[in-house]
C-alpha cells in the first residue's frame, strides 16, 4: 500500500511538472502590446495614408520579444460612433490609444476617460481651437502640423508666379476657395493664410466664392463645376484646402475646357502621389507636402515613449514642404 502511494505521488509530481513546463512555454511568447487607433473617418485620402503608415510602423517594430497588435477603427465622421469606439478600447484595457478626433472640441472628455483608466493617448491631425493653449493630461500629447504654414506656402506658390496669380490681368487675383470642414483648424488656417500671404505682399485679391467641400473629392468637383459655370473666365485661382478636393476641382476644370497653368491655377495641400505627378506634368500649379510618414512616425514614437515611461514632448509639429514644378 505504502509503495503504491509513493508511486502515485511520484506520478502526480511528474504530471504537475510537465503541466507547469507547458504553461511556461506558452507564456514564453512575445509580450503583447495592444494599441487602439481611432481615425475620424476612413473615407479620407490623407488619413488613409496616415493609418497605413501607423500599421506599417508597428509591424516593423514587432519581434520575438514584443508584438504590437494594432486595431484601427473608422469613426465614420460621427462623434457618437467615435465615443463608443474609444470607450470600447478603454473597457478592453488597451495599452495605448491613438486618436484622430471627429470633433476636437470634445477632446477633454477623451483625455479624462483615458487618464482615469491610466491609458496614454497620442492625439493626431485634428487639434482643438486655441491649440497652443490647450493643456493635455499626463501621458498625452499631440502630433500634427502647423496649418498656417501650409496656407502660407499656397500663397507663396501663387505669389511666385510671373503674374502673381492675376491671369486675366484685371489687377487682382480673383479666387475660389474650396474649404475642408469649416470647424477644422486646418481648414480655417489654410483658408486664411493662403490669402494673407498675397495681401501681405501687396497683391489685391477678390474672393468670388468660399465654400466647404469637407475634404471630399466629389464635393470639390461639384463646387468647382458650379463656380466655373457662374464665374467662367473671371476665375484666376482655385485654392483647395486639400488635394482630394483639388483632384475633384481638376475634373471640373477639364470638363469646362479650361487648362491649368494657361488660363487657371489650381492649388492643393497634402502632396498625394497623383497630385505630385500632376504638378510635375503642369496640370496642377502646386501643392504642399503634409508629411503622413513623418507624422505617423512621430505619433508611433510617442506611443512607444509613453509605454517605456519616458518623457514625451507634448506638442509635436512636423514641417510642411512646398511642392512646385522645378
Ligand atoms: C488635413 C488633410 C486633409 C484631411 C484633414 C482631416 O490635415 O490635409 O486632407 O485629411 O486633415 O482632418
Amino acid at each position: 500500500m505504502k509503495k503504491l502511494l509513493t508511486v502515485l505521488v511520484a506520478l502526480l509530481m511528474v504530471l504537475c511538472l510537465a503541466g507547469c513546463g507547458a504553461k511556461e512555454e506558452e507564456a514564453a511568447g512575445p509580450k503583447e502590446v495592444n494599441i487602439g487607433v481611432c481615425i475620424y473617418q476612413f473615407n479620407d485620402n490623407f488619413m488613409t495614408l496616415y493609418r497605413e503608415e501607423i500599421a506599417k510602423y508597428f509591424d516593423a517594430l514587432s519581434n520575438d520579444e514584443v508584438k504590437y497588435n494594432v486595431e484601427i477603427v473608422d469613426g465614420k465622421n460621427d462623434a457618437a460612433t467615435q465615443t463608443e469606439q474609444i470607450n470600447t478600447f478603454i473597457a478592453k484595457g488597451v495599452d495605448a490609444l491613438i486618436v484622430n478626433m471627429v470633433q476636437p472640441s470634445t477632446i477633454e472628455a477623451v483625455e479624462d476617460a483615458a487618464e482615469e483608466a491610466g491609458i496614454p493617448v497620442v492625439f493626431i491631425n485634428r487639434e482643438p481651437a486655441e491649440a497652443e493653449a490647450h493643456q493635455y493630461g499626463a501621458n498625452q500629447c499631440y502630433v500634427g502640423a502647423k496649418a498656417q504654414e501650409s496656407g502660407t506656402y499656397q500663397g507663396m506658390i501663387v505669389y511666385d508666379l510671373p503674374n502673381h496669380g492675376d491671369l486675366n490681368g484685371n489687377g487682382k487675383v480673383d479666387y475660389v476657395m474650396i474649404m475642408g470642414d469649416v470647424n477644422n483648424t486646418d481648414a480655417q488656417y489654410r483658408t486664411e493664410y493662403s490669402i494673407k500671404y498675397l495681401t501681405d505682399n501687396g497683391v489685391e485679391v477678390n474672393k468670388l466664392l468660399e465654400q466647404t467641400g469637407n475634404w471630399d473629392q466629389a464635393q470639390g468637383q461639384e463646387i468647382a463645376a458650379n463656380a466655373l459655370s457662374n464665374f467662367g473666365a473671371e476665375i484666376d485661382v482655385i485654392f483647395c484646402n486639400n488635394d482630394g478636393m483639388a483632384l475633384g476641382a481638376y475634373q471640373s476644370i477639364v470638363a469646362a475646357g479650361r487648362e491649368v497653368g494657361k488660363d487657371i491655377y489650381l492649388l492643393g495641400v497634402d502632396a498625394l502621389d497623383e497630385c505630385v505627378e500632376m504638378v510635375n506634368a503642369g496640370t496642377m500649379t502646386g501643392t504642399v507636402l503634409n508629411d503622413a510618414v513623418g507624422q505617423a512616425t512621430a505619433c508611433c514614437d510617442a506611443v512607444v515613449g509613453f509605454l517605456a515611461g519616458e518623457d514625451v514632448e507634448t506638442y509635436q509639429y512636423v514641417p510642411y514642404v512646398m511642392v512646385t514644378k522645378d
